[in-house]
């Protein structure tokens, strides 16, 4: 039996789908899943899998020393490897945050740091699958003359890096002014066709949308909606198991705006448990903006869901209002006996300062899932002996604005209540001594 996958509809998972098809939704307009022959990977035992997956963590041989395809198997099996399109990612570090566990009030803190990574997210994971699969499709004789998606900023970094890197072009939809000037500059540096819209997230979402909608087009959709992204990203929570040596830790919380992450950290931990690797599940919990929250408003309302115009927030990635995997993260949430909380202006920028006075250096979205933490922890809903992994979702390097105006006290919306601006002094001997002292 061979290992195989495909796209499926969700409603009905006979109409399927090869993964090389120029397919995003179901007849019936829903998102399409990516499915894989279970009876095939089966035939493999746990104790197998495991030995397999260690022998090629981190090594260099290609395309498995990727921290992705590494489990290739599991991801996209039918992909040649001369195809893959890849610049290790993945294999990011999981911390032990003992200073600041011990302060928000968790034995084990542990952090998962996807920042560090090739374009400096988590959404290398996904983009290096999507591409490699264009790839494939363009040696297959596919007429496929882009690559295209909307962006918060770190998918469109992603997009275009893995794209350079095939020599396949780029197209990124940016909702003008609203992402940090590093995530900018990293498609323009890559030769993206970097397109900066007068609208928001959504409105950007909408317009590539239409523009890939008819495969006439030749303009191929990167964004998580296409499933593809979803294979790639679903390797985070099956590394963090494999970096506890195969134990499952009581929670995991990630950040959550268009929320393919939330369901594609779920998907991981399913196929971890359906194939017998563990044994146990982590509850689950999406972090989101106060501002950008309609996950939130939707767990507080029994699950029904709105969508909503996202505010401003410093956490700009995850300010999306109507995200495409709503439904899916739903699906994960219940599963996974999940939980929504959502960060301020003032806690997730508090929570992100501390965490970088403790040595970790965080991203706005991540100082969103440490708020939500210290929140669970305060309710006694997450307790003191759990183990406990926060996602860091990208670099805090990407974010610099962010930082600089917290420490100035410029950030809208929250004073500096750590905040630690540089002393500026003559050059003399007697100035700085009497500023140490
Ligand atoms: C840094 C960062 N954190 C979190 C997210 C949220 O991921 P998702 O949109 O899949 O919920 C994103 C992407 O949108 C992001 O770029």
């Amino acid at each position: 039996m061979d290992y195989d996958a495909w796209f499926a509809a969700q409603d009905d998972p006979s109409e399927r789908y090869p993964l090389t098809d120029v397919v995003y939704y179901s007849k019936s307009g829903g998102l399409l899943e990516v499915q894989h022959n279970m009876d095939a990977l089966r035939q493999r035992s746990a104790a197998e899998w495991k030995q397999l997956f260690e022998s090629r963590w981190m090594r260099t041989s290609w395309p498995y020393g990727s921290g992705v395809w590494g489990k290739k198997e599991w991801i996209c099996p039918n992909i040649d490897d001369a195809n893959i399109v890849s610049m290790f990612e993945g294999g990011s570090n999981l911390f032990w945050a003992e200073r600041l566990g011990r302060e928000i009030g968790v034995d084990e803190l542990w952090i998962k740091m996807c920042g560090n990574s090739h374009t400096g997210s988590f959404k290398d994971l996904g983009m290096t699958v999507l591409v490699s699969v264009v790839k494939q499709m363009i040696s297959d004789g596919k007429p496929i003359r882009a690559v295209a998606c909307a962006s918060t900023g770190d998918t469109s970094a992603a997009l275009a890096a893995y794209g350079a890197a095939a020599s396949i072009p780029t197209i990124v939809f940016l909702p003008k002014g609203k992402v940090s000037v590093a995530q900018l500059v990293q498609p323009v540096a890559h030769g993206a066709l970097v397109l900066a819209l007068d609208t928001d997230f959504d409105g950007c979402m909408k317009i590539v949308r239409e523009v890939t909608a008819s495969p006439d087009s030749g303009i191929y959709l990167a964004n998580s909606l296409n499933s593809l992204r979803i294979e790639g990203q679903k390797t985070v929570g099956i590394e963090i198991v494999q970096q506890f040596d195969w134990e499952v830790p009581d929670w995991i919380i990630i950040p959550g705006g268009n929320l393919g992450n939330t369901s594609a950290l779920g998907k991981g931990m399913l196929m971890l448990y359906e194939l017998g690797l563990i044994s146990k599940l982590p509850r689950i919990v999406c972090a989101q903006a106060e501002r950008a929250n309609p996950l939130y408003r939707a767990y507080q309302n029994g699950w029904r869901y709105e969508p909503i115009a996202a505010q401003s927030t410093a956490a700009s990635a995850i300010q999306i209002g109507d995200p495409v995997s709503v439904n899916r993260a739903i699906g994960t949430l219940k599963r996974f006996n999940g939980i929504v909380e959502q960060a301020s202006e003032q806690e997730l920028a508090d929570a992100a300062a501390r965490a970088d006075r403790t040595g970790a250096y965080a991203c706005p979205h991540t100082g969103v899932a440490l708020a939500a933490l210290a929140k669970l922890v305060d309710r006694g809903e997450i307790k003191k002996s759990d183990r406990v992994v926060v996602i860091s979702t990208a670099h805090g390097l990407k974010f610099s604005r962010f930082k600089v105006d917290y420490h100035e006290g410029k950030l809208a919306g929250a004073v500096g209540t750590y905040a630690n601006p540089p002393i500026e002094l003559p050059a003399t001997v007697d100035a700085v001594r009497r500023a140490i002292e």
